[in-house]
């Protein structure tokens, strides 16, 4: 045999080793296919995260980057649909649609969970929370825990608490500093006996009406004020049709991040564990989002001439206090002084 045969020979039985190697790999691929997009949605886990809000808010950006990374970590095998703005299901509608499962997750306010478990309404007391770590405390504390257990009891898994901020009070009538400034404006607010006993108590006229409506009711001029986050204020434009606005920081806007709990229970053991590991650090991003955008979205209308804005002084903050401690005693009497003696500032 010359060399060039010698060569030629080596080379050949070279090219069979590689055609044998790719052919058994693409056989192999067929069987465990590794680029997961090329599966169709019913094999691949399909998880549709509906919501209210804007895009460019804490909830709606932290829901799209709670997407990304689940498709990133798991190779595409899971994918998570993001509808915001009230797109699929309005307030109300979602938590049906989560609870029949037509959408596997949603991260809805906590005073829209309390039609649900009532107990939730002890975010909405007034004045009870003075910053975001005061809430997440609550939150993690006993009777948080009893809190989310109630809502495994009603088909929903808990995952996490996002954060939005504190409300504000918005109105195209005139400057909010005392109780008595609120008689007889309308106010929208959403789905909450204690928020609606809020309004009573200053002698204003509550209205509950989904978030999707605040921004054309107040325009047309079908109701006359409402309370909300700098966030969502601004990404609804609700400035725009309001004149005033008093900083009060009233009450905290939270949102608790949860699934449909017999679809949660059907994810393997190591999907969910990328799941909560995904949310974990969505969580602490969000919180601090949260924090900047309600800044940011602040100094906009602080500088944008384009609403009267009144900071609530201490002596104003203790007439309202006054004004709507009886809150506190009808929670009491209805659910249990113990979700109450959890708050950081009683517990001290
Ligand atoms: C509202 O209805 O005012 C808010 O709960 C909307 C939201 O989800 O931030």
């Amino acid at each position: 045999m010359t060399v060039l045969e010698g060569l030629l020979k080596k080379i050949i039985l070279h090219l069979v080793i590689i055609c044998t190697a790719a052919f058994l790999v693409s056989c192999s691929m067929e069987n465990y296919p590794v680029d997961h997009e090329q599966l169709s949605e019913e094999e691949r886990i399909v998880i549709r995260f509906s919501h209210v809000v804007g895009e460019d808010t804490p909830k709606g950006l932290a829901s799209r980057r709670f997407a990304e990374l689940v498709e990133e970590r798991t190779d595409g095998f899971v994918e998570v649909q993001v509808f915001p703005n009230s797109f699929l299901y309005r307030d109300g509608e979602e938590l049906d649609a989560l609870l029949k499962g037509d959408v596997q997750m949603i991260a809805p306010a906590t005073s829209k969970i309390a039609s649900v478990v009532k107990e939730w309404q002890v975010m909405d007391l007034p004045f009870a929370f003075e910053s975001a770590e005061e809430v997440k405390e609550y939150i993690s504390s006993p009777v948080g825990k009893v809190l989310t257990k109630k809502l495994e009891q009603e088909g929903m898994y808990f995952l996490s608490f996002w954060d939005n901020g504190f409300k504000q009070m918005t109105n195209n009538q005139r400057p909010l500093y005392e109780p008595e400034d609120f008689k007889n404006l309308t106010f929208r607010i959403m789905e909450s006996e204690v928020l609606e006993e809020q309004f009573h108590l200053l002698g204003a006229v509550p209205h509950v009406e989904t978030f999707d409506q605040v921004f054309p009711i107040l325009e047309k001029g079908e109701l006359q004020a409402q309370e909300n986050t700098f966030s969502n204020i601004v990404n609804k434009n609700i400035h725009s049709v309001q004149d005033y606005m008093t900083v009060s920081n009233h009450g905290y806007l939270g949102y608790l991040v949860i699934m449909n709990a017999e679809f949660w229970q059907g994810l393997p053991d190591e999907i969910q564990i990328i799941l909560l590991d995904v949310l974990q650090e969505v969580t602490e991003w969000e919180a601090e989002l949260a924090e900047e955008v309600n800044q940011e979205k602040y100094e906009f209308l602080n500088t944008c001439h384009c609403i009267e804005i009144h900071q609530l002084s201490e002596k104003e903050k203790l007439l309202w206090e006054e004004a709507l401690n009886p809150l506190y005693d009808s929670y009491v009497e209805r659910f249990g002084a113990e979700y109450i003696d959890f708050i950081p500032k009683f517990k001290e």
